[in-house]
């Protein structure tokens, strides 16, 4: 049985994270440079958008570009914003048509002037679209994300439309970039490091982790659909016991 076949329809995680990993590598491995490697991810992006769509997947976050990211060479990081501002003004219209949402989380005010036009055109765009929505965190890190919402909620305890005893798990939550969405179930790391990389670092306390060593350029939707059939076969507990969650 494929493993698209082993999918359970009606248990499908409700968003699903993926920190796209190995381009370098991969691009180092054909003895190019690495922005080829940006390039070839795009094609695993798209696969894996409209894959996740089909499937029913209610949320996609895709870990595009961090904050540490800035401080990769010039070169690089101008062809990464060339390369994400061509590739929302190519797809905006494959968005449509396939009534797909695009979202934007992280530090936008950082993005060339160029690239967030761009981004803000799209999101407009395709804002009433409801199949799946497509979350770019871009300019984002979760230490980043935390600490604006330390600012925020710090500033109505000033303004005294906060009480400090008020505050609580879901103020926190209301105040991070991913306010309206629920948490990920399922966060899928490319390129065989197993580290989280400062992201989605409160929203993912209880998603399942799923690490392959596919290099991104090289994961299709294969790749996508074992990741969801090894999800369902976890047993998640969320802090009880196992007897608890199977009654
Ligand atoms: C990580 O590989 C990848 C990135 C930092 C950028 C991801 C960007 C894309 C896939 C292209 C555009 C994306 C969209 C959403 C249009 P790495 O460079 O860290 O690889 P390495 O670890 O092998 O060096």
């Amino acid at each position: 049985m494929s493993s698209k076949e082993q999918i359970k329809m009606n248990a499908l995680p409700s968003h699903v994270a993926i920190i796209m990993d190995g381009n370098g590598r991969w691009a180092k491995e054909k003895g190019k440079l690495r922005v080829f490697g940006h390039q070839n991810g795009v094609k695993a992006v798209r696969d894996t958008v409209e894959a996740a769509a089909e499937l029913g997947i209610q949320n996609l976050t895709l870990y595009a570009f961090s904050t540490e990211n800035w401080n990769r060479p010039k070169l690089e990081v101008s062809a990464l914003m060339e390369l994400l501002v061509a590739t929302i003004s190519k797809e905006t219209k494959t968005l449509m048509e396939n009534n797909i949402r695009l979202n934007a989380i992280g530090d936008l005010s950082q993005l060339p002037k160029n690239c967030f036009k761009e981004l803000q055109a799209a999101m407009e765009k395709t804002k009433g679209n409801s199949r799946m929505t497509l979350h770019l965190a871009l300019s984002y890190s979760a230490k980043w994300e935390i600490t604006n919402a330390v600012k925020l909620i710090a500033d109505k305890v000033k303004q005294d439309t906060l009480s400090i005893a008020d505050i609580n798990e879901e103020i926190i939550s209301a105040h991070l970039t991913t306010k309206d969405f629920p948490d990920p179930e399922l966060l899928i790391r490319t390129s065989g490091e197993h580290r989280i990389s400062n992201f989605l670092l409160w929203q993912i306390a209880y998603a399942e982790l799923y690490f392959t060593d596919k290099l991104w350029p090289d994961f299709r939707r294969e790749d996508l659909y074992e990741a969801i059939v090894d999800f369902q076969n976890r047993e998640r507990r969320f802090g009880k016991t196992s007897e608890q969650v199977s009654v």
